[in-house]
Parts: C-alpha cells; sequence; structure tokens
C-alpha cells in the first residue's frame, strides 16, 4: 500500500492488491488445486477496481457488518461514506462446498485465471432490501435492479489480489490507474483538478459544463466509464473517438487528460454520484461534476437528486468538492451554450436532446444539430451507427 501525495485517497491509503511476483508464483502453484468461481464483468471491473486502488478504502470484496451498513447507512462499519455495496455474488450450491478461510481462485468470463479470494465469510442478503435502498425502487426493468435479481443468492466476502495487471486490450494508452493519475497530476503541477465521469458520446452540454469546471480549477480528469453498461447504450469504443476528436480540435491539451474509468455502471443515480465522486478522489480529483440526472436512468430519479444527496455528508468526511451544474443547453436567443441560471431564454429556445432521441436521429441518417453536438464528433457517431446497421 502507497501513500501519495496530493488530495488523499478515501480512508487515507491508496490500495495495491496487485500480486507481487513471489504472490504471483505462489498463486500459480496453487492453482489447479484451488476451488475456482467465474466472475462475469462487472465482478471482474470490481476485482480490477479494489486492486489498483479505485475503490480504496476497499481491499476486498465486502463482508456483511460492512454490506448492511453501506445498503442502509450510506457508510461502511467504520463510519466513512460508501454508497455502493461491492460484493461477489454466487449460487447457493456454489457457495456451499467452500472453505472459509482458504483461497478461492477467481477466473474471468473466458476461464483465465485472473485473481484470488480469500474467502472470510459468505452471507445471503435481502434482495429486495438491496434494490429499494440503493436503487430506490423495485421494478425489475431498473437495468442495476435487474442485475441484483439475476445475481446469486449468496455474498462471497474477503480480501483479493489481482493475479496481474494486463494492459487493455483496445484502450491502452488511457489505461491511467490511480496511483499514475496522481502522478501526472503533480508533473503537471495541477493543484485542483475536476473528475468528469460519464457513459455517453459526448455533447455540447458536457463540454460546455466541463469548461466551466475547468474556468475555476486548473486541470480536467476526463474519465469515461468503460466497464459494463446497458446494451442501448454506446460502445466505449465509439464513445472514446469522440472524446479524443472533441480534445484535438476543442480542448487545450495541457489542461486535459483522457483516462478510461474500469468499472461497471450501476445507474443507480444520486447513490452512484457518491460513488463516482470518492473513485475519482481515489485517481486524485479534487473536485467531481454532478450534472442534470447523474447516473439515471428513465425517470427513476429526479433531475437534481444526484445532487441533493451529497448534503447527507459532511465535506470532510467526503473529501472531495461537487461541482453541480443545472440543466444545460444551447439557447438560440444569446446563441450560446447556458443554463436557466445563465439564459433569459423561453422553454421553445433552447435546443436539448435526449440520449433515446440522438440515437433514433442517427440510425435514421440525420446527423444532430451542431447546437447540440460538434460536427466532428457527430460525424464520428454517424459512421459508427451505419457501420454497425
Ligand atoms: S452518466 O450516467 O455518466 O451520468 P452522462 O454521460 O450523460 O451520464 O453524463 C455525464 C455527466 O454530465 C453527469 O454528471 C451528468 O449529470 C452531466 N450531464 C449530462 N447532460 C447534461 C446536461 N444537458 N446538462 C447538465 N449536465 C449534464
Amino acid at each position: 500500500m502507497t501513500k501519495t501525495n496530493g488530495i488523499a485517497p478515501h480512508g487515507g491509503v491508496l490500495i495495491n492488491r496487485i500480486a507481487t511476483e513471489q504472490e504471483y508464483q505462489q498463486f500459480l502453484e496453487l492453482s489447479e488445486s484451488l476451488p475456482r468461481i467465474q466472475l462475469d464483468e462487472r465482478a471482474l471491473s470490481d476485482l480490477v477496481m479494489i486492486a489498483i486502488g479505485g475503490f480504496s478504502p476497499l481491499s476486498g470484496f465486502l463482508g456483511e457488518k460492512d454490506y448492511l451498513s453501506v445498503v442502509n447507512d450510506m457508510r461502511l462499519e467504520n463510519g466513512l461514506p460508501w454508497s455502493i455495496p461491492v460484493t461477489l455474488s454466487v449460487a447457493k450450491e456454489i457457495a456451499e462446498p467452500l472453505p472459509i478461510g482458504g483461497y478461492i481462485r477467481l477466473d474471468d468470463f473466458t476461464g483465465e485465471f485472473v485473481g484470488v479470494l480469500e474467502l472470510s465469510e459468505k452471507y445471503s442478503y435481502d434482495k429486495e432490501q438491496e434494490s429499494l435502498k440503493v436503487y430506490l425502487t423495485n421494478d425489475i426493468d431498473h437495468p442495476g435492479v435487474k442485475v441484483v435479481y439475476e445475481q446469486g443468492e449468496v455474498n462471497l466476502a474477503g480480501p483479493i489480489w489481482l493475479l496481474e495487471r494486463k494492459e487493455h486490450p483496445f484502450f491502452p494508452k488511457y489505461q491511467i490507474d490511480p496511483a499514475v493519475s496522481r502522478g501526472l497530476f503533480q508533473e503537471k503541477g495541477w493543484q485542483t483538478i475536476v473528475g468528469f465521469q460519464t457513459r455517453n458520446p459526448i455533447h455540447r452540454a458536457h463540454e460546455y459544463i466541463q469548461k466551466c469546471a475547468l474556468e475555476v480549477v486548473d486541470g480536467l480528469f476526463l474519465h469515461p466509464l468503460v466497464g459494463a453498461t446497458k446494451s442501448d447504450d454506446i460502445p466505449a469504443d465509439i464513445r472514446m473517438r469522440c472524446y479524443e476528436i472533441l480534445i484535438e480540435n476543442y480542448f487545450p491539451q495541457n489542461r486535459v487528460i483522457l483516462a478510461i474509468n474500469p468499472s461497471a455502471m450501476r445507474y443507480a443515480g444520486p447513490r452512484e454520484a457518491i460513488f463516482h465522486a470518492l473513485i475519482r478522489k481515489n485517481y486524485g480529483c479534487t473536485h467531481f461534476i454532478v450534472g442534470r440526472d447523474h447516473a439515471g436512468v428513465g425517470n427513476y430519479y429526479g433531475t437534481y437528486d444526484a445532487q441533493y444527496i451529497f448534503n447527507e455528508f459532511t465535506p470532510q468526511e467526503l473529501g472531495i468538492v461537487p461541482m453541480m451544474f443545472e440543466h444545460a443547453f444551447y439557447c438560440k436567443r444569446t446563441e450560446q451554450m447556458a443554463t436557466t441560471k445563465t439564459s433569459p431564454s423561453l422553454p421553445e429556445e433552447r435546443v436539448h436532446l435526449s440520449g433515446t432521441k440522438v440515437r433514433e436521429m442517427l440510425r435514421a441518417g440525420v446527423l444532430p444539430p451542431p447546437q447540440f453536438s460538434r460536427p466532428e464528433v457527430a460525424s464520428e457517431l454517424a459512421k459508427a451507427m451505419r457501420s454497425s446497421n
């Protein structure tokens, strides 16, 4: 575990659970004799996030006391804020023979040995409670709730090791782990850094709030999520090309770092906004952008619920400053991006399109207007849509 300069990681220490050379050899020797379980895409990304310190202070999957405390009170048992349960769930029959105190071999979905869990606990949990508390709904159509109901009934807990930190198959250049981003911020001399979470192709409202934030901090950490998303979200490779294009054409290169966030989307709205902020704190950000309906889906959350939830914590215990933005749009009257805080426009003078509407337009071969999307980004999206049809 390394202590780093700059803003403290959540809990004070940046966790490193990547096996040392010696541990790696030891685990390889044991590998054929260990009981094994297969991780799905989300569990695999959680394993990675724990190992690289993105989920500091977690050093493994949550035990029952922490789990209940997170679900009910948005805190770990020691009182530290933590809003999303990070658990490894398996079916009862799989959990049953696994020995407490033993090592479990963790394989990815191709059967490759990727990590180890030292099993400290197995416990059952209440899916309905988890759904209602974390996602604020029990509706199976909610993509986060759906995962809870589809996963196993028993949580396996304990510290983990990631066998090795491999290069990302598609975005090696942008795989910048927390220890590295912290170093980069220091090298650049940035005292204040704003983190930006996104799972959508970048549009002008995103750019506007990023730039508003950048007017008051030293650097922007553009941190798109590339872990599991729901099937109708735009794939990460297309989104990454859009971010590259935007940075190349519309940003001063020396003020932005583009990096991937390997975690999976939960779509937990307010709770996930806290989670997203804490992750960016671990990457070394001092500030975090929370706009309209952050990490929301459908109509499950109020437009600004993900902002109000920050009032449930003191600034000291979160240790990262949220930068809240109202719904941004292009204002035809003042001919610029704005929100109702800065524009006198009537609703009909505002250009804003939903993600669903944009996908519909692209599928029909229509480019979103320049007031909504930079033309270079729009044509990249259209190209990607054409080749996927
Ligand atoms: S999210 O699921 O990752 O939150 P998205 O990529 O659309 O979805 O949003 C990234 C960030 O931009 C979030 O903080 C969100 O609240 C914010 N945001 C998206 N669109 C707007 C908008 N039109 N006005 C203000 N904030 C926005």
